[in-house]
């Protein structure tokens, strides 16, 4: 198969690239840096030429609400309409765990129109919702470090490694198209504990603050909202076993 990775270069998105590479397929990948912003429908077109299935694990910078619907809605419509013109035959698109039940957070708000615009679409869709990467700690570290601290949002989280992540998506792309799917990682973690453990492994001395979400949005993800439910796809690695295997590697993991 030919595979497009909207957002191919992205924290998750280079790990998709390489496991369609690994499972055999041609891979194409899509992001501004290389040459392609979705949201030009002319370039997009031509990049999916002769394209069977595109994973979207697109992202935007912002989390306010404005802005991430606007991204999210015109990415969704843009791979839509160009997708279906390319006879493309599924279109994968990432998204998050639990996020329906956490009330006034502007970008789960704007997920979830995605996952409805892509749904609604001529092209068959599937969604995959995961829980928050083990990198997202990471993330958060290197947006918000100030010489020795950093603060990460308080979130009780069953994260999940993006690698995980990647290759339940190029799983599903190869199959039928349809429906809802979930997939989280096999421990509970609070999100600031996550960061802390990824300083000491990389032996960094950081003090990381974990600040709450104000009002229903932190009360939902403190209490639960986040985590595995009935019917979520468990997978590893743990924490541990995940430490082990990125911050060990000879040239010290990657930076994200
Ligand atoms: N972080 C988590 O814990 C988590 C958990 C579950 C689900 N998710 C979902 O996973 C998705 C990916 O997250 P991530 O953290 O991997 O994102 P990321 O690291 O910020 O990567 C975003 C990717 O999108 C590309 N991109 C942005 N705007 C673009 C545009 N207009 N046209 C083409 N490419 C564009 C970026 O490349 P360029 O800058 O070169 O364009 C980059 O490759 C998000 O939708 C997020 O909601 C995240």
């Amino acid at each position: 198969m030919r595979i497009a990775v909207a957002g191919g270069t992205g924290t998750v998105g280079h790990h998709v690239v390489e496991e369609v590479e690994s499972a055999g397929h041609e891979v194409v990948a899509l992001s501004r840096r290389r040459g392609v912003d979705v949201r030009n429908q002319v370039r997009l077109a031509t990049a999916l030429a002769g394209v069977d299935a595109v994973i979207d694990t697109l992202n935007v910078a912002s989390v306010r609400r404005g802005p991430a619907e606007e991204f999210f809605k015109a990415t969704s419509e843009a791979l839509q309409a160009c997708a279906a013109d390319a006879g493309v035959r599924h279109l994968v698109t990432l998204s998050i765990l639990g996020m329906e039940d956490v009330p006034g957070y502007g970008y789960y708000r704007a997920k979830l129109v995605q996952e409805q615009t892509m749904l609604a679409g001529p092209v068959g869709a599937t969604v995959l919702r995961a829980s928050q990467f083990f990198e997202f700690a990471a993330q958060m570290i290197a947006l918000t470090r100030r010489g020795r601290f950093a603060v990460v949002p308080q979130m009780r989280s069953q994260p999940v490694a993006a690698r995980t992540v990647a290759r339940h998506l190029v799983r599903l792309a190869v199959e039928q198209p349809g429906g809802r799917h979930e997939l989280a990682g096999p421990e509970v973690h609070e999100i600031p504990d996550v960061a802390r453990r990824i300083a000491v492994a990389r032996g960094e001395r950081l003090h990381v603050v974990g600040v709450p979400f104000p009002g229903r949005a932190g009360r939902a993800m403190r209490n639960g909202a986040l985590l595995a439910r009935a019917g979520t796809e468990i997978d590893g690695p743990t924490l541990e076993d995940w430490l082990s295997a990125v911050w060990q590697k000879p040239d010290g993991g990657p930076d994200r």
